[in-house]
């Protein structure tokens, strides 16, 4: 490895250890706004010490690129939505991705020729090529059925994992054949089969699986970063690069663990889901009806409880009905109500989606229950209030073995003596399929947007 120079390991020893204080920030609502600046100014000081390396060339190119790029960038970031996020998220791992692969195909275009072939740098430029880009068009599948381009069900078919296994076999030859032969058309082989790989491994994860396999992508991201740096001789890349496959992986197996997925099956793309998607469509709560409620109801109901617990979902964020909460539960207390949020761990479209708009609205964190901590208590609930969450409270994920969310745990607003859900319409949530929530005999649907009817809510809750 090429030696670098004391100030510049120097720097970037200082910004692998910012990078780790940054991370271990983030493991809490309330030091991750430290967190992020810990990360910002690591990145800082690593881009900084890369541009002023003895060996930086090009500085006219690279200039132009960071404002094309950080420009794009800067639009992007002003202009997302919050809901948006995951499926930004997914592309920018997509990037990740490709870049890995063209940095690899541009080692070796530079150092092919150049005397007999280094096999550990062949077998580096296999591997970049490989995760990087089974990351890349993977994460644009992901995106697409995040921005609903593409149609969120599992798409499942006979003989794809067999399929599956023979494309990855023949990476592993070509890879071989690359090595001893040194010759571009083994590679190019490798990029046809590791771009067809992405697509077949996550095409048929859909519904629960959904959030494990963006924490999954985010993991391969940072290996093919690592890649990149053992391709490039850059130790700052391999550090950055595991850091974020590591803490992507531990993700990925703690909502494996807390979602009842097996990791296996995420990661070799088996779906979950036991129908096809005519099948799911076809689930129905035949023959019963919906109970519907109005806002007067509610709020004459609400106001003489002891305790109601909020569920919030995406709803909530497409509303942007955080704030509105916040002010519901301010006339709720005002009334001497206890009121307490239940995070189901999926909740809206990217880990942690719910903690960060009810941070966002200053809702205390001791207000704000886990899953597991809330689930005992909804029985002790005298109402339960879903502000636009869905498949999170569906029962059919543990009634209906053919569910594409069967095996999910959810959250049990059920036992609660009465369940109100603000929601717009009938349609279904993110899995697509039906909640027997809605026909349960506790259960009245309050049609409207979330931020609109929470408004009314406290407003009539104001004026009783
Ligand atoms: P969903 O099941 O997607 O349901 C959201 C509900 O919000 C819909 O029923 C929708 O009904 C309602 N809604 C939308 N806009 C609204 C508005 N303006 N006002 C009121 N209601 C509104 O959400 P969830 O319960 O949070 O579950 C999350 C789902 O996303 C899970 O299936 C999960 O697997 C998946 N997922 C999660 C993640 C992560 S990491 N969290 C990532 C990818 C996928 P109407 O249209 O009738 O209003």
């Amino acid at each position: 490895m090429q030696q670098l120079s004391d100030v510049t390991a120097l720097a970037y020893l200082l910004s692998a250890v910012l990078f780790i204080l940054g991370l271990n920030g983030l493991t809490s609502p309330v030091s991750a706004r430290r967190g992020n600046l810990f990360a910002i100014a690591g990145m800082a000081v690593a881009v900084a010490t890369t541009m002023f390396a003895p060996d930086m060339k090009n500085y006219g190119l690279i200039l132009l690129c960071v404002m094309v790029g950080g420009s794009i960038g800067i639009v992007i970031a002003m202009k997302i939505k919050m809901t948006a996020m995951p499926q930004l998220v997914a592309m920018l791992h997509s990037f990740v991705g490709l870049s890995a692969g063209l940095v690899a195909l541009g080692v070796y275009l530079t150092e092919s020729g150049s005397g007999p072939p280094d096999t550990a740098l062949m077998v580096e430029i296999i591997a970049g090529t490989i995760i990087g880009l089974i990351t890349f068009t993977g994460s644009l599948v992901a995106f697409g059925k995040l921005q609903g381009i593409l149609k969120p069900a599992p798409v499942v078919f006979g003989g794809q994992h067999v399929l599956n296994s023979l494309l990855a076999l023949s990476a592993v030859f070509a890879g071989y054949f690359f090595t001893v032969s040194d010759n571009l058309v083994f590679l190019l082989v490798i990029w046809a089969v590791s771009l067809a790989l992405g697509i077949l491994l996550i095409i048929p994860v859909g519904g629960a699986d959904m959030p494990v396999i963006i924490s999954m992508l985010n993991s391969y991201s940072g290996w093919a970063a690592a890649a990149t740096g053992f391709t490039l001789h850059n130790s700052l890349l391999i550090i950055t690069g595991s850091l974020v496959g590591f803490s992507g992986a531990i993700l990925s197996y703690i909502m494996c663990k807390v979602m009842h997925r097996s990791i296996f099956n995420v990661v070799f793309g088996v779906s979950s889901a036991s129908k096809t998607e005519g099948a799911v469509e076809a689930q129905t709560a035949e023959g019963k009806s919906v109970k519907t409620t109005v806002v007067e109801e509610v709020a004459f109901w609400l106001k003489d409880t002891g305790k109601v617990i909020i569920v919030p979902g995406y709803g909530m964020a497409v509303a942007q009905a955080q704030h509105a909460v916040k002010e519901l539960m301010n006339v709720l207390e005002a009334n001497g109500v206890t009121v307490k949020f239940a995070i189901h761990p999926v909740a809206g479209r990217m880990p942690g989606h719910m903690n960060v708009l009810l941070a966002e609205a200053d809702i205390p964190y001791d207000h704000v229950f886990e899953m597991e901590e809330i689930n005992p208590e909804f029985v002790t609930a005298d109402a339960v209030l879903v502000i636009g969450a869905n498949d999170v409270t569906n029962p059919a994920a543990r009634e209906d073995s053919s569910s594409p969310i069967y095996g999910m745990p959810i959250l049990d607003v059920e036992k609660a003596k009465q369940v109100f859900v603000i929601k717009r319409s009938m349609r279904p949530g993110y899995s697509g399929i039906e909640n027997l929530l809605y026909y349960r005999d506790n259960c009245s649907l309050l049609f409207g947007d979330a931020k609109d009817v929470c408004e009314s809510l406290k407003a009539q809750l104001k004026a009783m």
